[in-house]
């Protein structure tokens, strides 16, 4: 097959998050693609704009939270990530929930949630990475597989190239896949 140069312009799909800050005392939220993990260790990134909203309440209050919405919730989602709380108040789109680990709201219609400490913060282009601590984690109790929140259930979105999408199947095992043993861990 032949290579074909292309733009330098990762290459997806990322799920859609909803990360969630208190902002002058009201829950906001704001659309995320920029959301991961770094390790087996309980820690997950943002990525934030810094000129957002919802990047002021991270900084503010040093928690953040994850939310991860189901696909069907896919135009409140994109709301989300629309317009910006400095504009339109977004703190009713959703209804929202708090643990008493930190102060950011966690989304009660999303069937995954992450609260998160902010340990470290990363400067990157007008961007901030914020690394997080996970120090509450909530699932509903239909999305869980042997008390782990299972893909097929929650059904994120996924996106990628301007587009949402669905996960369609589950296709294999971790450590299984490839059909040997496993000789170490990863
Ligand atoms: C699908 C999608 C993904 C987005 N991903 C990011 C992202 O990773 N980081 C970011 O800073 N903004 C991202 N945005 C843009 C923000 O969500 C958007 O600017 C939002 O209005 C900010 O809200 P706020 O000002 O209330 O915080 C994304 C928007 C959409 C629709």
């Amino acid at each position: 097959m032949t290579k074909k140069k292309i733009a330098n312009i990762p290459f997806g799909p990322y799920i859609a998050v909803l990360a969630g800050a208190t902002v002058n005392g009201k829950p906001n939220y704001a659309t995320l693609g920029a959301y991961g993990v770094v390790s087996q260790r309980p820690v997950l990134y943002i990525s934030l704009k810094n000129s957002h909203y919802t990047t002021a309440g991270v900084v503010e209050n040093g928690f953040f939270s994850v939310n991860v919405p189901a696909s069907a919730d896919v135009a409140k989602t994109d709301y989300c990530g629309t317009v910006s709380g400095k504009d339109i108040d977004k703190s009713a789109v959703f209804e929202s929930f708090y643990d008493e680990a930190g102060n950011a709201p966690l989304i009660k219609e999303c069937p995954i949630n992450y609260l998160c400490k902010v340990i470290q913060t990363i400067p990157i282009f007008d961007f901030t990475m914020f690394l997080g601590e996970i120090v509450a984690a909530y699932a509903d109790e239909d999305c869980l597989e042997n008390g782990v929140p299972d893909a097929l259930k929650a059904k994120p979105t996924m996106m990628m190239a301007f587009g949402y999408f669905d996960i369609k199947d589950r296709i294999g095992t971790v450590f299984k896949a490839c059909g040997g043993s496993r000789p170490h861990s990863p």
